[in-house]
């Protein structure tokens, strides 16, 4: 099975991050697409699509939010999130 992982990375953990699992990922072969320089993925053919992030003052990036909605809907291809932090979140915020 062939996936994908939408990145969006500003400087450089989450591509690191996504670059380390395609690498491990011995049950399919996963490719990288860098959603600030790739332009508009054609997503047929991918049994599973990722979008990995990092976080951005507690929430997502307005550009993965973007990137996102401008998809074409999708018949039931199975998805994932993956995310990157620093140290705040929700819990711990001031
Ligand atoms: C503008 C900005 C906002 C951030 N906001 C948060 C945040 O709310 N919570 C958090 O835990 N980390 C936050 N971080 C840290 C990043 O999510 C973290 O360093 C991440 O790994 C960066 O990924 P990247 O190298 O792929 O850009 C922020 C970083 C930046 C530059």
């Amino acid at each position: 099975m062939k996936g994908i992982i939408c990145y969006y990375s500003g400087s450089g953990n989450t591509k690191l991050a996504c670059s380390y699992l395609a690498a491990k990922c011995r049950a399919m072969d996963l490719g990288l697409f860098n959603i600030v320089r790739d332009g508009t993925p054609s997503l047929s053919g991918y049994g599973i699509i990722g979008f990995a992030t990092f976080t951005d003052f507690l929430g997502v990036p307005f550009l993965m939010q973007e990137f996102i909605r401008r998809l074409p809907a999708q018949n039931g291809t199975p998805a994932f999130v993956m995310n990157t932090y620093g140290y705040i979140n929700r819990e711990n915020a001031p």
